[in-house]
């Protein structure tokens, strides 16, 4: 499959790291893909992995990952707006404010997304975890879950299929509507390993008993 990623940095770098170790064609899309600082910290993603401009890499791909920081959002979704029918996988986190697109309550960045983005099937996933335990997501013998929701089903079940490469067990929360849902759970993620000093070693799980 072919899976651009767009915004190269801790979350973006290390899912393209593991897609293209499982045989995937990554293409980086960045904002200058001649940037030697950018190339050398994505030289490590294999010799099949290219890195583009953003729009390039984007109308490449049948899969668009989302991975920069929310006040970028706008600027990414103006370039790739007439793309239609891709999957954009949005892992942004809206904890800084952006002042070209406001949050109120009961919405979310995922939905935002989604209303500028049309013909796009948008699956808000892999931002309840921290980054650097994407390379490993095992926790004491156990999976960390991979929580991800969005109104297409088709869309969800392959990046269900995405996130069990990365190793984790995809818990699907629902319709797009609850991606509010799963930016809180990043603030409770954030607030637990920054504020009360447990640091990012942590992840979520659901627990059943059956
Ligand atoms: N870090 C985590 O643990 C974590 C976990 C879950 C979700 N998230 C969310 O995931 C997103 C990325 O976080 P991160 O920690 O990976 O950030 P990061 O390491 O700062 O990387 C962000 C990347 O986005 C790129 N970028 C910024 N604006 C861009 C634009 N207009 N076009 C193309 N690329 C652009 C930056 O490239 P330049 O070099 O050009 O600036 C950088 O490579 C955020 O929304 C964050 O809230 C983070």
């Amino acid at each position: 499959m072919t899976i651009s990623i767009i915004g190269a940095g801790n979350v973006g770098g290390t899912l393209g790291r593991i897609w293209a170790l499982k045989g995937h064609s990554i293409l980086f899309g960045v904002r200058n893909p001649k940037s030697e600082k950018t190339l050398r910290s994505l030289s490590d993603a294999g010799p099949s992995a290219q890195v583009l401009f953003v729009k390039e890499a984007a109308a490449r791909s049948e899969i668009v990952v989302l991975a920069t920081p929310w006040e970028s959002v706008p600027e990414v979704v103006f370039q790739i707006a007439d793309m239609s029918g891709k999957i954009l996988v949005d892992c942004t986190n809206p904890v800084r404010p952006n002042p070209e697109w406001p949050l109120s309550q009961g919405t979310s960045a995922a939905e935002e997304i989604a209303k500028r983005l049309p013909g796009f099937r948008v699956v808000k996933a892999f931002n309840t975890l921290g980054a650097g335990s994407l390379v490993d997501v095992t926790f004491e013998s156990m999976k960390a879950d991979g929580f991800l929701c969005g109104d297409d089903t088709e869309a969800k079940q392959l990046v269900g299929r995405l996130a069990e490469e990365v190793g984790l067990r995809p818990v699907d929360v629902g319709g797009l509507r609850n991606a509010e849902l799963l930016e809180s759970l990043a603030k409770l993620w954030i607030t637990l390993a920054y504020q009360q000093g447990i640091g990012p070693n942590i992840a979520f799980k659901l627990l059943h008993r059956f």
